[in-house]
This record gives structure tokens, sequence and C-alpha cells, in this order.
């Protein structure tokens, strides 16, 4: 559904996106991960057409941005980062007008239009003007826009920005529900977000793809070795010399001691499928009291700190 391949951005001297290449298929919900600066908004930007690439190529269902721009953006619902809004027209006024722009046909555009303050709990302030809307409702604003002709891809810069804790819940429900027939794009920081919403994940760093994936195979090959917590009631230092002739495990180290228990730290190889069971059946053969085997699992905060910070 999205072709992007090998994009570059330069803004003057700043490279802000280098030979970046990744697709969506349709129906996928894909997170778009990076901390501030990395080139999130600016692949947006270039998918949606606002701003021209200086180098590569993006196809939007089969449309190429450059060659047939307007075909692009009818297929296309974008939630820009600051959402341009009209300041002095009333929440209601500029979703009419919005839905005249989309050129949704006139006998369409009241249930489009409250099918949008539905969805997006705008009744209570229909009659606002936007300038004077608190920045979670002309967030919902800009959702409203975004999807009021009904597009099969929606780019969402930050959906869940400036939003109260609710209204979170609600969106990232919707997102869900519109991603079953929707094609969606959603940047974030908020990486619980990724996981409740998204089918696959990118991140990007410095302008540069350094990953791809679904959520578990991210937290799966990224993991690489793992660190397993073991507290044992014998003779420590036969513990550990046992426990390091182990093939996969890299080090065995004595984190604490308290009378006759030491509570080991271990760190693993990849290659280990089931490092606790096996510590543990060493144990009962050794005879060996275990209070304590826990072995720690990347999460997904950890992978992306590991990934872009260096
Ligand atoms: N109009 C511009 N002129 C010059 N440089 C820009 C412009 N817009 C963005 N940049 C630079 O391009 C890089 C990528 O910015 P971009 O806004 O795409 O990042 P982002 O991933 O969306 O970050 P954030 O998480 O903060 O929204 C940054 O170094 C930024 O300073
Ligand atoms: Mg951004």
């Amino acid at each position: 559904m999205i072709e992007v391949k090998n994009l570059t951005k330069h803004y003057g001297i700043t490279v802000a996106v280098k030979d970046v290449s990744f697709s969506v298929k349709k129906g996928e919900v894909l997170g778009f991960l990076g901390p501030n600066g990395a080139g999130k908004t600016t692949t947006m930007k270039i998918i949606t057409c606002f701003m021209p690439p200086t180098a590569g190529t993006v196809e939007v269902g089969g449309s190429d941005i450059l060659e047939d721009p307007l075909s692009v953006r009818e297929k296309i619902g974008y939630l820009p980062e600051n959402t341009p809004l009209y300041s002095d027209m009333t929440v209601e006024s500029y979703l009419n007008f919005i839905a005249e722009v989309r050129r949704i046909h006139p006998r369409d555009r009241r249930e489009r239009v409250n099918r949008m303050i539905e969805t997006c709990s705008l009744k209570g302030v229909l009659k606002k003007d936007i300038g004077a809307l608190s920045k979670g409702f002309k967030q919902r604003v800009g959702l409203a826009q975004a999807m009021i002709h009904d597009p099969k891809i929606l780019i969402l810069d930050e959906p869940t920005s400036g939003l109260d804790p609710n209204q979170i819940i609600e969106i990232r429900k919707l997102i869900k529900e519109l991603g079953k027939e929707k094609t969606i794009i959603l940047s974030t920081h908020i990486l619980p977000e990724v996981s409740a919403t998204c089918d696959r994940v990118i991140i990007i760093n410095d302008g540069q793809l350094v990953a791809s994936g679904t959520p578990e195979e991210l937290q799966n090959r990224a993991a690489g070795e793992s660190v397993i917590y073991t507290t044992v009631k014998a003779d420590a230092a036969k513990v550990q010399t046992v426990f390091t002739s182990l093939g996969w495990v890299k080090k065995c180290s004595v984190e604490s001691k308290q009378g006759e228990r030491a509570r080991f730290k271990l760190l693993a190889t990849q290659d280990v499928s089931d490092p606790t069971e096996q510590l543990y059946d060493i144990a009962v053969k050794n005879g060996w009291m275990l209070s304590e085997l826990y072995r720690e699992t990347l999460s997904l905060e950890d992978i992306f700190l590991k990934l872009t910070t260096s």
C-alpha cells in the first residue's frame, strides 16, 4: 500500500532522512518510532506530499508522490504534528468546511460530520472557536479532519500527544478498530502505545532505519543475551564453578551473600532457549536449595534505548 524507497531529505546542510526504505501492507498499522529529531515528521510530510524528497521514491496505493500528488492526497488522511487549524472558525463550521474541501457529496456531509463528532467526542465544543480550545480538543479536531473523508490510509504524527489518559485509551481503541480496514502509520514516543496498537514497528535514529519487525520480533532479536538472577543455598564457590562451566553462561557473578545463601547473576548467551529450566535441573541434581530463579527480558523501552543511544 505504501512503498518508501531510498528516501533522503536534506534541509540545507542538515540530513534529516538518509536512505530510508520500508513498506506498509494494506490493513497494517505501522508504528514509527524514533527520538526527537530522528526524521519521523520529515518522512511523514514527504509521504503526504507536503514536501518533496531530495532523493528516493514513495508510492501510495500505486500512485507516485511526485507524478500524481492529487491522487495520493485523496487516499490519505493526515494528522500533522502541529495541526494547522483555523483558529477563528467554530469546530462545527470547520468540519463542514473540511468536508467540502474533501469534496464529500453534500448529501453525505452531515452524516460524515456527525460521525466524526461522535468518534472524536466533540459534541460539547461544536460552537466554540478552535482558537479557544484546549490542546487535547484541538488534537481531537485534528483527528476528525484527518478521517472525515474516510480515507484508506491514515498518517498520524503523534496522535495521542496532548490528550488526557481517558482520551488516550479511547484513541488507541479507535486506531485499533480503524486498523482492521485501513492502513495506518503512526509516530509516537510512547512505547506501550506501540505494543497496544501496532502490527509492526520501525525505528529510526538520526535519519536512518535501525530496526523493523513486529514488537515481539524486535524484543526477541534485540534481546541477544539475557540476564538471570538466582538465589541458591549451597557452597557458593562450587555453585559458581558449576554455573560457569555451562557453555551458554558468559559470566556468573555473586551478587550478594546472606548466611548460606548466595544470589548469582548470570549472563546467558543468545543460543539457549531454556536457561532457567537447565539451572533448576542442575540445582535439583546437586541437592541445592533454590529460592529464586528469574530471567530478565528486555522491554521495548530497553530495545529502543539500546538502538537509539550510542
Ligand atoms: N524546516 C526545517 N528546516 C531545517 N531543518 C529541519 C526542518 N524540519 C526539521 N529539520 C531537522 O530535521 C531533523 C529531523 O526532524 P523531524 O522533525 O523530522 O524529527 P522527528 O523525528 O519528527 O522529531 P520529534 O520527535 O521531535 O517530532 C532534525 O534535525 C530537525 O532539526
Ligand atoms: Mg516529529
